[in-house]
């Protein structure tokens, strides 16, 4: 267990035994203790975050550099405060304001950006797998936030985080995955970290949006169910966790409009009374209004929308101030 209090320059090296990762490219191959160092350090960062004064020197000297190849507020936003309330410093790029647009490939980037100085580096990428390509060429470390339709692994871990201060557990719990889970990285993390920590998960959309191999999934991981129609889904449900519906599937022909995605799968209050009386709503943002959530839903009291966006700050600071320990050794 870290305490806040252990939080000082390099004694980051005292979790050296429970944490041997170099980079976070997935969540996929972190082990149950893993998950539950990442819980108990987060705790630790958000007692941080309590204090007044919301700063401690864990990684003085450090510098980490975000390198955003896809829009974001949250990731990009709550890793930097993570960063700076680490007291690392902190270089924002994007790759329409780099030499990406000149041509530049991304190992030549990456190798660029080390050679500036960075010591961590967190990158989002459209192309899935990315992260695994360019891992190999940079001697810094590398946190995934968020590949193609592949991966969010810090997403999953303050999800698991939010539902782990609300419910106080994870083994049991009936979590709902609605919409786009096909094409969603934060739904495919959070399916491999809450099955991995014992949760039931239950993946819920129109069935050009739900992926074929989930049903092969369902022999891997027990725990998952499949279910189009959202009132059965939700039925005793402790999580609902709404995805983001993306525009350009309906231009693909993945859906017929709007209209029906709203009728067939948002959470409304009604949905909502099919739930447990205790249960809580998440959503990984941005929300489109009225669209995924009703908008009395999404501003209710049992929307954790925003501790789930607070939450994120605390699990990057655990992130990197793991990350800076394995540097140590
Ligand atoms: N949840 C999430 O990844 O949001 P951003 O795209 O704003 O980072």
């Amino acid at each position: 267990m870290i305490r806040s209090e252990q939080i000082e320059p390099c004694a980051a090296a005292e979790h050296s035994g429970a944490w041997a990762r170099r980079h976070v490219l997935d969540i996929e191959d972190f082990s149950v203790p893993e998950i539950e160092l990442v819980m108990q350090t987060t705790s630790a960062m958000k007692e941080i975050l309590s204090r007044p004064l919301k700063k401690v020197p864990a990684l003085r000297g450090k510098t980490v550099v975000t390198l955003f190849y896809e829009a974001s507020t949250r990731t990009r936003g709550s890793f930097e405060m993570a960063a700076k309330h680490l007291s690392a410093d902190v270089v924002n790029m994007t790759a329409q304001a780099s030499s990406v647009t000149k041509g530049e490939s991304l190992i030549n980037t990456l190798n660029t950006i080390e050679a500036i100085g960075a010591d961590i580096i967190i990158m989002r990428h459209p192309l899935s797998g990315a992260h695994y390509c360019a891992a190999p060429h940079v001697k810094a470390n590398l946190v995934n936030a968020g590949d193609g339709w592949h991966a969010h692994p810090t997403q999953a871990l303050l999800d698991l985080y939010t539902i782990l201060n609300r419910k106080g557990r994870i083994a049991g719990l009936k979590v709902v995955i609605v919409g786009d889970v096909k094409h969603s990285r934060v739904a495919h993390s959070n399916i491999w970290c809450l099955t991995k920590m014992g949760a039931n998960v239950v993946v819920c959309g129109p069935p050009t949006l739900l992926p074929e191999g989930l049903k092969t999934a369902q022999l891997l991981f027990p725990g998952i169910g499949v279910e189009t129609n959202i009132e059965k889904a939700v039925k005793d449900a402790d999580v609902v966790m709404e995805l983001r519906l993306q525009k350009e599937r309906m231009q693909s022909g993945l859906l017929p409009g709007l209209r029906d995605f709203i009728a067939g799968y948002q959470l409304d209050s009604k949905r909502l009374a099919l739930t447990k009386p205790d249960s809580i709503v998440m959503h990984p943002g941005p929300v489109n209004e009225d669209v995924e959530l009703a908008a009395d839903v999404l501003h209710g009291g049992r929307s954790v929308v925003n501790d789930q966006v607070t939450n994120g700050v605390a699990v990057r600071m655990a992130i990197l101030y793991l990350l800076a320990g394995s540097r140590e050794q």
